[in-house]
Formats: C-alpha cells, structure tokens, sequence
C-alpha cells in the first residue's frame, strides 16, 4: 500500500460548507476521498492539455444505414489504429449501432481521431472519456 501523509488546509467556511455538501451529494465517506478525486481528476485534465500520453475511450453512436458511413468509420480509425487498443460494436436496434472505442496516446491524436468521428454524416452522437495519463 502507497505511504499516506496527512496535511491541513485552510479555507473559506462558506467554501467548506459548500465541499461538505458536495461529498454529501456524491456519497464520499469522507473529505479526504473527494479531495484525492479531484487531485487525480486535475492531473488527468493537465495530462490532456499538455499533450502528454493518455487513455480514454470513444464512444459513439451511429446509423448503420447511411451511405458509405461504414467506410468512413474504418478508413478513420485505421489512420488511427496505432492509438486504438480495442473496439467493440453493439447493435442498439434496427438502425442505430453503438460503438466504445478504447484509445492510448498523445492527446492531441485522440482528441483529433474524436472529432474526426464526430464530423462523419449519419454519426448521431460522439463523447470522448478522458482518462489517466498512461
Ligand atoms: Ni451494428
């Protein structure tokens, strides 16, 4: 197990009040759980805008039916395929596919490889989960 330190921070009653009822909300059992969240949580973020190594997954949801989408998709994703662990496709109902796409690298080729999706025709809805560094 990781060495734990403990340290005391000073802040605003008002702004405690607020975090004590955050944590309420969110089901924490403690403060110290939502504050390593939201340290994990910061890290991640700056991971992602300083262009450093990152995981996350690509999700997306499209008609299967719209001309050449199919093509689109793949011809995308194997520009990409070197930040591409593994896919996996869902069929949602008649029309619609649901796809999860879990993705490793530099953040920038990420992001680039999420909106290159997202601009498809026929693509309905695209969310990109940043996740840790890697
Ligand atoms: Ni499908």
């Amino acid at each position: 197990m990781a060495e734990l330190i403990r340290f005391g921070i000073s802040i605003e009653k008002e702004l405690s009040d607020k975090f004590d009822r955050f944590i309420k909300e969110k089901n924490y059992t403690n403060r110290s759980e939502a504050i390593r969240d939201l340290i994990r949580d910061t890290f991640v973020k700056d991971a992602w805008k300083q262009n450093r190594n990152v995981s996350g997954a690509i999700t997306m949801v499209y008609d299967h039916h719209k001309r050449d989408l199919l093509d689109k998709i793949i011809d995308i994703q194997h520009d990409f395929s070197r930040f591409i662990i593994s896919s996996q496709h869902v069929h949602l109902n008649h029309h619609d596919c649901l796809e999860i796409v879990v993705v490793k690298g530099i953040s920038r080729e990420i992001q680039k490889l999420s909106d290159r999706l997202k601009c498809i025709k026929g693509v309905k809805h695209v969310s990109l989960a940043m996740t840790q560094a890697s």
